[in-house]
């Protein structure tokens, strides 16, 4: 439980994000057209609302793992130490690899799974996010699409929480903490 009450102000609409979504899946749809291979790879937990919107909207056939990285726990601030606390079922040597971030901020668990995905030897590896905060960050890093790159405020919803909570919000929001 978060220790002080806030309010969450509404930052970015269910349709927005929707209609994002349906962009990117058109590039990306391109990008990798004529696949055989993909595995779209979500980041747990952040990310399981993204990647539920992202391979119903895309138009290629696609295989769908899991890979548990955490790096907050119940803090706001990161770690910066990424544990791997649930690996990918399956093999990715030689395969087309997209994985799926909700957010990246100091970029240090994006940065840690995709030298993890990388020794591993897979023919393409490219990266989502649906937010960038670009003035966070401290691993040199960026995904190959973004959703929305967003000012330094702490979001929760559309999977992404605070403290284990809200992620179950169909919008993104802002935490506002009450006086
Ligand atoms: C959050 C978020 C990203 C990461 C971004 O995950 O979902 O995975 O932090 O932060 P960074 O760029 O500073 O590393 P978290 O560690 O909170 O785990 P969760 O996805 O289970 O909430
Ligand atoms: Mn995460
Ligand atoms: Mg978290």
């Amino acid at each position: 439980m978060p220790e002080r009450p806030y309010v969450i102000d509404q930052m970015i609409s269910a349709k927005s994000i929707a209609a994002r979504i349906e962009e990117l899946c058109d590039e990306i749809s391109k990008e990798f057209e004529g696949t055989d291979k993909l595995i779209v790879v979500g980041l747990l937990r952040g990310s399981f609302v993204f990647i539920a919107d992202l391979v119903r909207e895309l138009d290629l056939p696609v295989e769908v793992d899991f890979l548990e990285a955490s790096s907050y726990g119940n803090s706001m601030e990161s770690s910066r130490e990424v544990r791997i606390l649930k690996d990918l079922r399956g093999e990715i040597e030689g395969r087309d690899l997209l994985v799926v971030e909700d957010i990246v901020d100091t970029g240090h668990t994006l940065t840690h799974v995709m030298h993890l995905l990388e020794s591993r030897n897979p023919a393409r590896l490219k990266t989502i996010a649906l937010l960038d905060k670009p003035s966070r960050r401290e691993a040199d890093i960026k995904a190959d699409w973004i959703g929305f790159s967003i000012p330094d405020e702490f979001v929760v919803g559309y999977g992404i929480d605070f403290a284990q909570r809200n992620r179950n919000l169909p919008f993104i929001g802002k935490v506002r903490f009450e006086e």
